[in-house]
């Protein structure tokens, strides 16, 4: 019996290795993106002057895909792209400066394209460990206050674009010829700075360190 399962085993990681990625290899992926900011406190400023409130952008799940290119098979190129995250805003005030301790600020809505350089590992089995390394740029849109803040004065939130490196690690797992289950896991360096209008005066400030692990579950089909 238990030579049976070791001649299965045997075979299972046997025919798996067929799987082998080609130079010329064309893999999409498809699934859930969650972008996942660092909770840290981003301090707001008022005429450059620190106002003690801070705030926190949240987190957010969206529609993601890859595109992996495959120059040998340890050597691949990938591009991150995904439906716009859009992350909830709010803002800490311990000092009741507005009196609006723990309120949604507002939204903004952002787009991560990625490019990475993905080194897979020689495995002989299905799953296909890399890690990768690459560039971000992030565009910030629909940036909005909410009601709140409004009727405060804030207005014209605007978030600057953000261009960064990347780093990740990841698996497939390769069901059969064409199919995978894929795994990752990523950390992007985005900062922007956010600037809005108080009382329709242009001297609201904050850097903020989005800096998210981005994790990632989907299912990819090979060309
Ligand atoms: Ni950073």
């Amino acid at each position: 019996m238990k030579k049976n399962i070791l001649t299965l085993v045997l075979l299972s990681s046997l025919s798996a290795s067929v799987f082998a990625h080609q130079a010329g290899d064309f893999l999409i992926r498809g699934g859930l993106t969650n972008v996942n900011p660092d909770n840290g406190k981003s301090a707001i400023l008022l005429a450059d002057t620190d106002s003690t409130m801070t705030l926190t952008v949240d987190d957010n799940t969206q529609l993601g895909l890859n595109f992996v290119y495959f120059y040998n098979n340890n050597l691949a190129i990938e591009v991150l792209a995904a439906t716009p995250f859009t992350h909830d805003v709010y803002i800490q005030d311990k000092n009741s400066v507005l009196g609006v301790d723990g309120a949604k600020l507002g939204k903004v809505s952002q787009l991560p394209p990625t490019v990475s350089v993905l080194y897979y590992f020689n495995t002989d089995s299905a799953f296909k460990p890399y890690v990768g390394a690459g560039l971000n740029y992030t565009i910030f849109f629909n940036e909005k206050f909410s009601d709140a803040p409004k009727n405060l004065g804030l207005s014209d939130l605007s978030l600057d674009g953000s261009f960064g490196y990347a780093v990740q690690i990841g698996t497939d797992y390769e069901i059969n010829k064409k199919w995978s289950i894929n795994a990752s896991a990523r950390y992007i360096d985005i900062d922007t700075d956010a600037t809005f209008s108080v009382g329709g005066e242009k001297i609201g400030k904050a850097s903020i360190s989005v800096d998210p692990m981005v994790y990632s579950l989907m299912i990819g089909y090979k060309f």
